[in-house]
Formats: structure tokens, sequence, C-alpha cells
């Protein structure tokens, strides 16, 4: 199987090592389409790496689109030779419309929406997915397989649907990350040692999720919260300023911006 990706940034490296880890295409069937030059790395050999599609005859299976959406235009512009009538394609572009995609191609393509995440790396991305029309079913299998290489699927019936996720999906790992970074600093500055924090809030990270990874509910959570608070205690007193601040209130306006931007890029591309 021929795989194309026109952007060689994070996502594509991402994906692709999920790609090849679960062995579903090999590394000379993988390709790339990039304008920066080419570094030696693992998952990419020099003659797979191309700057343009012009002189490319290969018949890809499937060709991931994953520039920003700002470089869409210039990207499909230069690759336009490698797109086939009926050409399986995916695009990961936030906010993206399958209609902007398809009124810069000449050709009749299929395409999937998909919003993944960083965690394609170790085949734990989150992709949220939309089929744009129809699809024979080996061709969805096939779409399927490879987006499972490196993932979980969600299916989406409505294109619109997909801004609503791209928060949690697409960003998710960097609110994790802002979170564990905000509880490091913040233990340091009680004190801590910087490995000692890193350590802690890691594990408490994890294990929290452990704890509670059998039998995960909203309703858990919260039962879980009341038993760590016990009344006029420390976790009572912290507990206290994050209402206060509102907290919860604040992650979810970073939240509502991701998804503004979303429908944003979505207008202006
Ligand atoms: N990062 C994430 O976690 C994430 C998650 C879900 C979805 N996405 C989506 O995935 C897409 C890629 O994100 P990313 O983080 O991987 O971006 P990135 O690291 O910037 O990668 C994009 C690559 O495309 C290259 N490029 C620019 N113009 C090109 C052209 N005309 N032809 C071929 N390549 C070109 C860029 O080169 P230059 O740097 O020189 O411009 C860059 O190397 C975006 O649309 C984003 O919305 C990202």
């Amino acid at each position: 199987m021929k795989i194309a990706f026109i952007g060689y940034g994070n996502m594509s490296k991402s994906i692709i090592s999920g790609i090849l880890n679960s062995k579903l295409a090999l590394k000379k069937d993988i390709y790339v389409f990039e304008v920066k030059n080419y570094r030696p790395d693992q998952l990419i050999s020099k003659k797979n790496f191309l700057k343009s599609g012009s002189q490319c005859a290969i018949k890809f299976d499937l060709i991931f689109l994953c520039i920003k959406p700002q470089d869409m235009k210039n990207a499909l512009l230069l690759n336009k030779h490698i797109f086939r009538d009926f050409s399986l394609v995916i695009s990961i572009m936030a906010g993206v419309k399958v209609s902007s995609v398809k009124s810069l191609m000449l050709q009749k393509i299929k395409i999937v929406r998909c919003m993944p995440n960083i965690l394609a790396t170790i085949k734990k991305s989150i992709n949220i997915n939309y089929f744009s029309g129809k699809f024979l079913l080996k061709e969805k299998k096939l779409i399927n397989r490879i987006l499972n290489s490196f993932g979980t699927n969600y299916e989406v019936k409505k294109e619109s649907e997909i801004n609503s996720f791209t928060a949690i999906s697409g960003s998710g790992p960097a609110y994790v990350t802002y979170l564990l970074e905000a509880l490091v600093t913040a233990n340091q500055s009680l004190g801590a040692t910087k490995r000692q924090s890193e350590e802690i809030a890691l594990s408490l990270f994890k294990d929290t999720i452990a704890m509670i990874d059998n039998d995960f509910s909203l309703k858990k959570i919260q039962n879980l919260q009341k038993q760590i608070t016990s009344k006029g205690g420390t976790t009572e007193a912290a507990l206290k300023v994050f209402n206060k601040k509102r907290l919860s209130n604040i992650l979810k306006q970073g939240m509502k911006e991701g998804k503004k931007r979303a429908d944003m890029l979505g207008k202006i591309n």
C-alpha cells in the first residue's frame, strides 16, 4: 500500500510512526511531499522525500493532507499531479472544510476529514472522522484500518460536529501538558525540587487515572473528589480557590476559543 503525506511536520511524523509501528505499510511505500529540505531521520528515506509531486507517477492508495490551513492552496497546487479521480484523501487540517479542499482540486477526490492528535506517535490518537460523500465498503475499511493503526476512531455524521471535538481531540494533549506544567511549577514554588515535582506530578496523573480507569464516569470522579475533600481540610482550601477563580470556567472559555478558531479557519480557507 502506497501512502503520500503532503507536509512533513509534527503530525505527519507522528502518524507515520504509528503506521510503521503497526506494520500496515512499509517505509519504502511512504512518500512525503514537503517544501523544507530533507534531513535524515528514521521514518523517511531520501528518495521518498520529494519537493513537489510534478515528477511523480506513483498511484497512491491514500493521500494525507498535513499542511497548515494557510499553506493548503500552495501545497495542493504544487502537488496536484499526485491526485487522480477518486483518490482517497484524509485531511487533518483543523477547521478546513471538505468543500474548500474540493474546490481546489481538478479531480473528483473522495475525502475524509479527520481530527487526530499527537498521541498518534504511541498509537493512542483520538481520531474524530467525517466521511464526506459515498465510499465503497472496502475503501472505508481501508481508511479505518489506517486510522486505527495510530489511534481510536470516532465517526461523526455531520461535518459541523468536527470542530466541536477539535478542542478535546486535536488540542487535548496540550491541555494535559499545560496542567502538568502548572502543577510542577506550582509545587516548585512551594519549595520542592524540580525533579521531585516532575516525578510526583506525573505519577499523580497516571495513578489517579489508573484508579478510575475501569469505571470512568463524571459521577465517579465527583464522588472521588468528595472522598478526598474533608471538611476544613487542605484539599478543601485549595478547591475553594479553584472555584472562586472559576478555574473550570476558564477551561471552558479556552476550549470555546479553540472551537471559534476552528470555525474561523473554515471561513478563511
Ligand atoms: N499539531 C497537532 O497536534 C495537530 C493536531 C491535529 C491536527 N493538526 C493539523 O495538522 C496540520 C499540520 O500540523 P503540524 O503541527 O504537523 O504542522 P507543522 O509541524 O507546521 O507541519 C506542516 C509542514 O508542512 C510544510 N509545508 C508548508 N507549505 C508546504 C507546501 N506548499 N507543500 C508541502 N509542505 C508544506 C511546513 O513547512 P514550513 O514549516 O517551512 O512552513 C511544515 O513542515 C495542521 O493543519 C493542523 O491544523 C495538528
